[in-house]
Order: structure tokens, then C-alpha cells, then sequence
């Protein structure tokens, strides 16, 4: 989704304002733009495509100044051209503006506006709020009281970054995140602290409604009414180093083969995961909640809770929670997960359980992320930046931290500890058969359509499998309870078909090898992945043996790896696959 990025201070602002924004590309955007001030001008370029690329035809690292501002845009309004690119000006180019979300009432704000006489040039919601600043800074000349004007003006949710000619740069946030970040003799402020971690660690999060105003020397932050209001320096604590993608050709690549690493150093929080588990006993309902893969997750862990700790839980996915729940008061507890702790849908569901008295707990990747910040606890599942777009490591980590809360509810009948070196080992063995996979892969490259299935815990995993492929390599795949093949799915398979089967041995194994030679009787391809090899497999995957509650940790591997290697196969890339974004921070 978009990503602000403002600086002033004493560096040259346009190459500091590309690097940020190519640091942050990896929440997905169509379109780049820069606003420099320099000499009380506001210059801005723009224009559709990747940042290197905008960069390096309009030069926008060369552009004057030590104030600007940068995005990159996620089209929601308007067409994916550099006329609805950002920065947008008012009527004139005395100030330009930034914005993420959506600003839901900025119809009835344009025709009002136009009705006084602004022009507008793009068909963004974004462009109403530079318009609005350049009335009310019309009418007083004072920048506080305009902003403050102008945000009391909006409704919908926005995050966004002003530029004014005088060389003050200013913002606010309301459900979208924005961050200041204070470097010596100068600040950013900034949609991700990985717009600014190369300068600075010390950043400040801004609360909904909050006003920052970086003139000539100083950074204030008001409330709505404008009162001045302090909020706490925080010190953030990812590596950048992270963000290299070291040998491996792809982040996606890089980030498969971490998972090994990062299962070996889950559950160090003890005492938080106590507390989690303290909030969860303590509790009568339990609901799961989280969007694309972290909603898979969500299902792994509603059956594991139940058939170990013995706790029911239901598990519903963020975009759908508004409309399915009704039954929480405060004796409930939401644990929502989110690699970002930023979705829109994951954030709403959760204010809308708070309000209706459930407790929140979490699991995020980010501990200061907008999630992490509004839940009574949140558990860090500490797999570092994942930048790939299509969720992989940060999969796994949710799973590895979900089997140590549940072991601790359990009190150790997993036994979870005791088998991870095992479990390290066999990711590691699975990570071993990419060469066969990528050939896999290349067979695949011109299917139509795949078909996954499994059984029980294994749907999850089939369902993960199919988001996975659809996302990187843009092919119909479809994730099918076994069971179900029956009622409906067996009129879609035929000779063309390829049919992925999630069947480590255990006590589903059996019924699914009768699934297989039903779907083999219509002619499929079948592949199968498992510790055990079997006649009906055209093709044999084979994954090591495990105690059987862990398969889903290594069985997910195979179609990461997969969805790689098809995505390769079909020259999109996977890092940054077509329409999807990282942080999905709108409705
Ligand atoms: C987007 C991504 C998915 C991801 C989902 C949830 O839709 O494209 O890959 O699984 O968001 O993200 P979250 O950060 O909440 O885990």
C-alpha cells in the first residue's frame, strides 16, 4: 500500500527521500513522486513504475532542497497514472501533499471546493485535502490552525504529509500509521520506521488525530483542539541488515530458506507467553481472527486449541468479522494475528471486538505496529523484516510461537521444545528438495488449473498452499477439504488437472490415498506430498517423518517453494507480485 515519507533537515532531501522510498517498496505500489522546497518553491515530479526506474527518467534523487516529501501510491481513486501519482498541489504550487487511506466524504469536499473556485487535476480522493489546506491557509496565514481546519474536515482514514512553500513540513494520522523519526538537526516523518531506520532508531508513533508540525527547528505535536502533546520516544530495534537480500536472488528466496533458523529460536518471551496464556484461561470465548495466510494460521491454531488445550475457539477471517460476530462481551478474548500489524481488516475487527468488552491479545511481526499497540498483550513472533510480498517465514514463526502457547496451555503435552531440533532438521531436509521442485515447477508453468487437498489440520495448509501460488504465479489454485471432493469438486477434475495432496502419515492418510485414486480414475496428475511414497502418485514429494501435530510447520515449505519457482517460470516476480500489496492498510 502507500508509502509517506517527509524529511527536513540538513541533508540533500531527494536522494534521501528515494532511498526511503525504495526501502519501503516492499508494501507494494504502482506509482512514485517527490516534492522538494527549495528557495520557497515546491518542485514535484512524478510518474507511474518502480522507483529505480522513475528515478533514473526524471532524476528525482538530483532534485533541490533539504525539505520534501515522497509516496509511493497503491491506486484505490482514479487510474494508475502520474497525473493521480503524489504528490498532489492545491490550485497553485505553493503546497503539495501526501496521503494514505481513504478519504471517504472527499466528494461532497470537491464539489464544495469546486464551488469556491479550486481546480482539481486528479481523479484521487487524496487531492481534496491539499486543496482544503491551501483554503484555510488562505484565510489565515497560520499553519497550525489549518491543518487543524482541515483534518476536522475529513472522514474516512488518511495519513498524510504537507509541504508548505515557507518550508514547513506537517502532518496527521487517523488509522493509518505515522511515525516521527528525529535524526540530529532534523526529523522524518514517515508511514514505516523503515523509512527512516538507516538514519535514525528514536521514533515517535503518533496517536489518531495527532498534529506534527516540523518548522525551522522544531517538531510539535497537538491534539485536535491544539494543546501540545507529548508522546514517548520509542527505540526500535530491527536490523537493517535484514533487508539485504545476501546470496539468494529473490527476498521470497532468501526468506524460505530462514524458516529453519527462526522455528529453532521461537518461545524466548516466557513471561509474555505466560500472560497470554493467563488472558486466554481466564476467558470463555475465544475467537482467532487475521487475513490471508495469518487467517490460515488462525485455523491451525483454533485446532490445536481445541484438540490439546481444550479450549474451543472460533477462527473468522478479519474481512468478514464485522457481519459474523455479535456474541463478545468481556468475558471473550480476540487474539488477532498479523505479520504487520497494520491490515485494515484485522485493526477493524479488533476495535469493533474491544468495543463490545473482549480482551486482545495479538501475534505480530512488528511489536510497535498499530495492533501490537491497541491489544491488552501482544506476542512478537521475531522473524525480522520479511519483505517478500507473499507471506513465507512469517507463516511459520506465527505457527512455531502458536505450538509453544499451545504446549504451555497443554502444560507440555506436545512437548514442543523437545522435538524443535528435530523439527529444524526436517525443515531443512525439505528445504533440500528445491531442485526438485523447481523441475516440478517447470512442468506446471502452463497448468490452468491446480487443485490442493488435505484433510483436518492439513486444509489449512492446502488452502495456504493455493494463496500462495495464486499470489506469486498467478495461477487458478484452489485449496479443497478432501472430503469435500465429493460434493461438488470432482466435476472440475479431468486430464488436465494437477492435484497437490497434503499426506504426511497420519490418521487421515488412509482416507486421502481414496480421494487420490478417485481423483486419478478422471485422469489427473497427481503429486503427493508426504513421508511415505505411494503407487497412486505420479509424482512424489517426499518430506521427513515428524511427531504427526508438526506436519504443518514442514508440509507448507513445498508450496513455497513451488509458488517460487512457478512464478519464475512465468517471469513475474516474486517479490513484488502483481496487485497485492504487504500491508493492506485499507478496507
Ligand atoms: C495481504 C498480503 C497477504 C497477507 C495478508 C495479511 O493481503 O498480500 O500475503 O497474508 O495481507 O497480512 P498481515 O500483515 O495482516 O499478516
Amino acid at each position: 500500500m502507500c508509502s509517506i515519507i517527509g524529511y527536513k533537515g540538513q541533508l540533500n532531501v531527494a536522494s534521501v527521500l528515494v532511498d526511503s522510498l525504495k526501502r519501503m517498496e516492499y508494501r507494494g505500489y504502482d506509482s512514485v513522486g517527490i516534492a522538494t522546497i527549495n528557495n520557497g518553491k515546491i518542485l514535484v515530479k512524478k510518474d507511474v513504475g518502480r522507483v529505480a526506474d522513475v528515478n533514473k527518467s526524471l532524476d528525482l534523487g538530483r532534485m533541490p532542497g533539504h525539505t520534501g516529501i515522497g509516496h509511493t501510491r497503491w491506486a484505490t481513486h482514479g487510474g494508475v497514472t502520474d497525473k493521480n501519482a503524489h504528490p498532489h498541489y492545491g490550485c497553485t504550487d505553493r503546497i503539495a501533499i501526501v496521503h494514505n487511506g481513504i478519504i471517504e466524504n472527499y466528494r461532497e469536499l470537491r464539489e464544495e471546493l469546486i464551488f469556491l473556485g479550486h481546480i482539481f487535476i486528479s481523479d484521487t480522493d487524496s487531492e481534496v485535502i491539499a486543496h482544503l489546506l491551501e483554503r484555510y491557509y488562505a484565510e489565515q496565514k497560520n499553519i497550525k490552525k489549518t491543518i487543524i481546519q482541515t483534518c476536522r474536515r475529513l472522514k474516512g482514514t488518511y495519513a498524510f504529509v504537507a509541504a508548505f512553500e515557507d518550508g514547513t513540513i506537517c502532518g496527521s494520522r487517523y488509522d493509518e500509521p505515522l511515525i516521527i523519526g528525529s535524526v540530529n538537526n532534523g526529523y522524518f516523518i514517515s508511514s514505516d520506521v523503515l523509512g527512516f531506520l538507516e538514519y535514525t532508531d528514536k521514533a515517535v508513533f503518533l496517536e489518531n488525530r495527532d498534529i506534527v508540525i516540523v518548522d525551522s527547528e522544531t517538531c510539535h505535536i497537538f491534539d485536535l483542539e491544539g494543546n501540545i502533546v507529548n508522546r514517548p520516544i520509542t527505540k526500535v530495534a530491527w536490523e537493517l541488515a535484514a533487508i539485504d537480500k545476501g546470496k539468494y536472488a529473490h527476498h521470497t528466496l532468501k526468506e524460505i530458506h530462514e524458516q529453519p533458523k527462526i522455528v529453532e529460536k521461537t518461545g524466548t518471551q516466557n513471561l509474555k507467553i505466560q500472560e497470554f496464556c493467563n488472558i486466554l484461561t481466564n476467558s470463555k470465548t475465544v475467537l482467532l481472527t487475521g487475513s490471508g495466510t495469518s487467517y490460515h494460521s488462525a485455523l491451525i491454531a483454533k485446532h490445536i486449541l481445541s484438540k490439546f488445550a481444550k479450549i474451543r475457539a472460533e477462527a473468522i477471517m478479519s474481512s468478514e468479522f464485522q457481519y459474523t460476530f455479535d456474541a463478545i462481551d468481556n468475558t471473550s478474548v480476540l487474539i488477532a494475528i498479523s505479520q504487520s500489524g497494520e491490515t485494515a481488516d484485522v485493526l477493524q475487527s479488533v476495535k469493533a471486538a474491544k468495543q463490545m468488552g473482549a480482551r486482545i491479545l495479538s501475534i505480530v511481526n512488528n511489536p510497535t505496529s498499530s495492533l501490537a499497540r491497541i491489544s491488552d498483550s501482544s506476542l512478537s513472533i521475531d522473524c525480522g523484516p520479511e519483505i517478500g510480498v507473499a507471506a513465507t517465514k512469517s507463516f511459520t514463526a506465527q505457527l512455531s510461537l502458536i505450538y509453544t502457547i499451545v504446549d504451555r496451555l497443554c502444560k507440555g503435552c506436545l512437548d514442543f521444545e523437545a522435538n524443535k531440533a528435530s523439527l529444524v532438521d526436517a525443515l531443512r531436509q525439505v528445504l533440500d528438495t528445491e531442485i526438485q521442485i523447481h523441475s516440478i515447477a517447470e512442468g506446471l508453468r502452463d497448468a490452468r488449473d491446480i487443485y490442493i487437498i488435505g484433510r483436518s489440520i492439513h486444509y489449512a495448509i492446502a488452502l495456504e498452499g493455493a494463496l500462495k501460488i495464486k499470489e506469486l504465479a498467478y495461477i487458478h489454485t484452489e485449496g479443497i477439504a478432501a472430503g469435500e471432493l465429493k460434493h461438488g469438486p470432482l466435476a472440475l477434475i479431468d486430464r488436465n488437472s494437477y492435484v497437490l495432496l497434503v499426506n504426511p502419515n497420519d490418521i487421515a492418510s488412509e482416507d486421502n490415498i481414496s480421494s487420490a485414486y478417485e481423483i486419478k480414475a478422471r485422469g489427473a496428475t497427481i503429486i503427493g506430498i508426504s513421508d511415505r511414497p505411494n503407487n497412486v502418485y505420479d509424482i512424489f514429494i517426499k518430506i521427513p517423518s515428524v511427531k504427526s501435530t508438526f506436519y504443518p510447520i514442514i508440509e507448507v515449505l513445498p508450496f513455497q517453494i513451488l509458488a517460487y519457482y512457478l512464478a519464475l517460470a512465468k517471469n513475474a516476480d516474486p517479490d513484488y507480485p502483481r496487485n497485492l500489496a504487504k500491508s493492506v492498510t485499507v478496507k
